[in-house]
Parts: structure tokens; sequence; C-alpha cells
């Protein structure tokens, strides 16, 4: 009886058959699914370049630095009420001043929007255009052949992953001015920051943001090796003229 009550029951709610199918297609699925798909009998070893979780190996582990300072914010029970939506303010504060130290200008807690990790920012800010590439760097006539009058943004990832790839000042500069010549806006994917490999210093793409608006992404997933404890932040600096993007 339940059952047929069940049966004759019309759902009014049901997944959304765009989003399902824009949802099926993942990083993570297309490299299980290559994966899946090595031979058995190739021994050949297997270097997983797009793995991206540093704590997955016991080697590395975050500093105790780092975990007394979570335990010092949960034992006097301050923070345990619902969060405004773009963080509390001593967190951005901080974030701000840390990332000021590397950048020409001083960044305000009014910059700064904490959000659930990298992954949660790029959602925000929703990558328009992925970057062309020309050996390590960003092919830019490539990206002049791209965009076109619907092209708000390009995305640029920053040492790069899973490469580790760095862009100098220079390169930053040039991606800035062919964004500026586009009339687009730059956004950088900061995740490896300061986790930067072999002789080319990295330097953020804030530093040019008095040629073009710059939002830039990051989290302390790699640096402090938590990537399971999900914070991260958008940074877009307020005095450039885009306030709206700030807005939306
Ligand atoms: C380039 C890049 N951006 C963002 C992320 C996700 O970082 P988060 O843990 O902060 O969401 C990764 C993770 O592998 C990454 O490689």
């Amino acid at each position: 009886m339940e059952e047929e009550e069940e049966q004759s029951t019309k759902w009014r709610f049901k997944g959304s058959e765009e989003l399902i199918k824009a949802s099926a297609f993942t990083i993570k699925g297309v490299v299980s699914m290559l994966s899946k798909n090595l031979s058995e009998d190739d021994n050949r070893p297997v270097i997983r370049l797009g793995h991206g979780d540093p704590s997955a190996s016991r080697c590395f582990l975050t500093t105790p630095i780092a975990e007394d300072a979570i335990v010092e914010a949960v034992r006097p029970a301050q923070f345990n009420s619902y969060a405004p939506n773009v963080g509390i303010l001593p967190a951005r504060r901080s974030v701000a001043e840390y990332l000021s130290r590397d950048l020409p200008y001083k960044l305000s807690p009014d910059d700064v929007y904490l959000t659930v990790g990298t992954k949660h920012a790029i959602q925000i800010i929703l990558p328009v255009l992925a970057y062309p590439e020309k050996g390590w760097e960003v092919d830019l006539d490539g990206l002049r052949a791209l965009a076109n009058d619907k092209t708000v943004a390009m995305v640029i990832i920053n040492p790069g992953n899973p490469c580790c790839n760095v862009f100098t000042y220079e390169h930053l500069q040039k991606v800035a001015e062919t964004a500026r010549e586009l009339g687009i806006l730059v956004i950088a994917d900061e995740v490896y920051g300061h986790l930067a490999f072999g002789n080319t210093q990295f330097v953020p793409m804030g530093v040019s943001a008095s040629t073009v608006p710059i939002v830039t992404l990051g989290s302390i997933s790699k640096r402090w090796i938590v990537p399971g404890w999900r914070l991260g932040q958008v940074v877009a600096r307020g005095d450039s003229g885009f306030e709206l993007v700030k807005k939306h």
C-alpha cells in the first residue's frame, strides 16, 4: 500500500539535466578514467602529476604552529557562530597583510573574501577562458586570436600545476598588457604561490594591478599542507575602478 502511494506521488523536484551533464565531466573523473585504462602488462612506473594533495604523503606534514592556531581558535568557543559570507574581519585582515608583503601597494581587508578553498574561489569567479600555452609561457598571440567580444576574462595558474612552471615578472607584465589591450580582466590562481621550484622567483600577478584589473585566488591548502581544512580567498583590489567585479 505504502509502495503504491509512493509510486503515484508526482515529485515536483528533479535534477537539472543541464547541470548533471555539466558536472559529470571533472578533471578527477578524467584522471581516474586514465588510471583505469593503464595496461597491467606495462611495468613502467607511473608518475601522477595531477595529484595536487600535498598531505597525501606522510612525509609532508603541516607545522605545529598551524595546528596550535586552530586549537587556540576553537577552544575558547569564540568562533562557533555563523560568520559573515565574506569571512570574519581579523582573518581577512591577516590575509590582506600577508599578501601585501609581495605587492607594491597595501591590500585592505575589504579586498579579501574568504572561501572554502581555491576550488570554491574558482566557482565564485567562474573561469571564462583558459589560457593557451606556448612552451612554458602564455601564448599571447594565441590569446589574441581566441578572444572575441564575448571574452571577459582570462585565467592563469602561476606557479603552474602539474609541471611547476613559474612566470617571470616580465612575462606577467606582458600578460597584463595583452589583457588590457583586449579589455579583459585577469584571474590568477596562485594556490601554489611561494611553493616555486627552480630559479624563477614567484611574483604575484597583483604587481600588475595598475595595468589591468586582477582577481587573485589562493588558499592555505598547499603551502600549509592542509587541503582538508578548506580555507581560501578571492582578492580583488578596490581602487582600480572595478568595484563591479567585487559586487558580483
Ligand atoms: C591550480 C590549482 N588550483 C586550485 C586547486 C584547489 O585548491 P584548494 O584546495 O584550495 O581548493 C588545486 C588543487 O589541486 C590546483 O592544482
